[in-house]
């Protein structure tokens, strides 16, 4: 019996092993707050459930084409042009189950061996180990608090070689919610535009839990002159409270497109074609509800930043999108040793996080505020009593 050598790179995700352990305590009988988790507490809008019940009564419950129905592609195709300022035609859109394995299904499609990936860290989870699994190199390019966790043209072209195969971009960011503006995409841009073998991953997936005014900003976009090299990923999972639906959207030439849908149609096949009706809806609807949900993350953004920044050893600067907080807990690391101890202790006090050290940070902790003020309000005074 034996694993492959591919399967032994990669480490399981730690922001899925905490939740589970918070799902175990809890039915353990244990109370447990879980801010662990990368998911909205908002229902899935109603007109959505309505779609994906009629989608069934229809007997939409066969095989589609792989790369998503036509519809479905059409629909991403209006959503890429009007959500983020990206015009493809929908051959150039891919419907995969989440935005994961479209960014899986990318990076299998295009790495060999030794090459290298450039991941500003701290990164999403699933990141470096998807680029490990694929063979790759994972270069980190470190941000700061201080540099707003956003990587400058600089520290870009210092970490090209011949050998970098990608850049990813994710913006919002998870866990940091750091966001590029326009200006700083472009400024990447013409880095890029010097070294034509990178190809940029950009995550959008959190572009409409921005809270800075003004337009989202993605680099195929702004700075059209490298769009064809630019995958932009989107889905439904963050934006419309449908992670159950796997749904993950993807824009970018044709010839990577093309590949993705190569590699998907010997994996899962197509995407579900309950899930890929339920997605029409989602798109084609009036999107206004984002505003008003967009409106309570960050009322809740502004409850809990103040409350972990009055708790002494702790620090955060205010997410500027998605809905987490990558707190900073450096000066408790003398009495915890490491951040992933820390956050055991917090679990013991009945408050689940995720250490920033399974996201490539140091010292500190994430924490999702996608969860009720009551919950919050509740999570923070026991995290205040677990560190006094
Ligand atoms: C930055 C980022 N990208 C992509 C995803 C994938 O989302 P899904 O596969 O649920 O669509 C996530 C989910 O946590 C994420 O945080």
């Amino acid at each position: 019996m034996k694993l492959s050598q591919a399967l032994s790179r990669i480490a399981p995700s730690r922001t899925a092993a905490m939740m589970d352990r918070a799902f175990e305590l809890k039915a353990a009988g244990k109370d447990i707050i879980s801010l662990s988790v990368g998911e909205p507490d908002f229902a899935t809008p109603p007109h959505v459930i309505e779609a994906t019940k009629a989608a069934l009564d229809r007997g939409d419950t066969k095989y589609t084409a792989v790369s998503g129905t036509l519809r479905l592609r059409q629909a991403a195709a209006l959503h890429f042009a009007r959500d983020l300022g990206v015009t493809v035609p929908p051959s150039q859109t891919m419907v995969s189950a989440g935005g994961k394995q479209a960014i899986f299904h990318a990076l299998m499609a295009t790495l060999d061996p030794g090459d290298e990936v450039l991941i500003p860290a701290p990164w999403w989870v699933s990141y470096p180990e998807i680029v490990r699994f694929g063979g790759g190199e994972v270069v980190a390019l470190e941000t700061t608090p201080a540099s707003r966790y956003l990587i400058t043209p600089d520290q870009l072209e210092a970490a090209i070689t011949p050998r970098t195969t990608w850049l990813l971009l994710n913006s919002p960011g998870n866990p940091t919610g750091s966001v590029y503006s326009a200006d700083e995409l472009r400024a990447l841009g013409e880095v890029l535009a010097r070294h034509p073998q990178v190809m940029v991953m950009s995550d959008d997936i959190y572009a409409p839990l921005r809270y800075l005014p003004g337009r989202h900003a993605t680099i195929a976009a702004v700075y059209p002159e490298i769009a064809e090299r630019v995958l932009t990923v989107s889905g439904l999972s963050k934006s419309h409270a449908m992670t159950g639906f796997r749904i993950g959207l993807a824009a970018g030439p044709e010839w990577l497109i093309k590949a993705m849908g190569k590699l998907q149609s010997h994996s899962s096949g197509n995407p579900s074609s309950i899930s890929q009706a339920a997605a029409v809806a989602a798109l084609e609807s009036p999107q206004d509800f984002l505003a008003e949900w967009r409106e309570i993350m960050r009322s809740r953004r502004d409850r809990v930043v103040p409350a972990i920044n009055a708790i002494p050893g702790l620090s955060t600067p205010a997410p500027d999108g998605a809905f987490y907080c990558l707190v900073d807990a450096a000066p408790l690391m003398t009495r915890f040793g490491d951040d992933e101890a820390l956050v055991m202790h917090l679990l013991d006090h009945g408050v689940a996080v995720v250490a920033a050290s399974a996201f490539g940070g140091h010292n500190g902790f994430r924490i999702s505020f996608a969860a009720s003020e009551t919950d919050l309000d509740e999570a923070v005074r026991r995290i205040a009593g677990a560190l006094t």
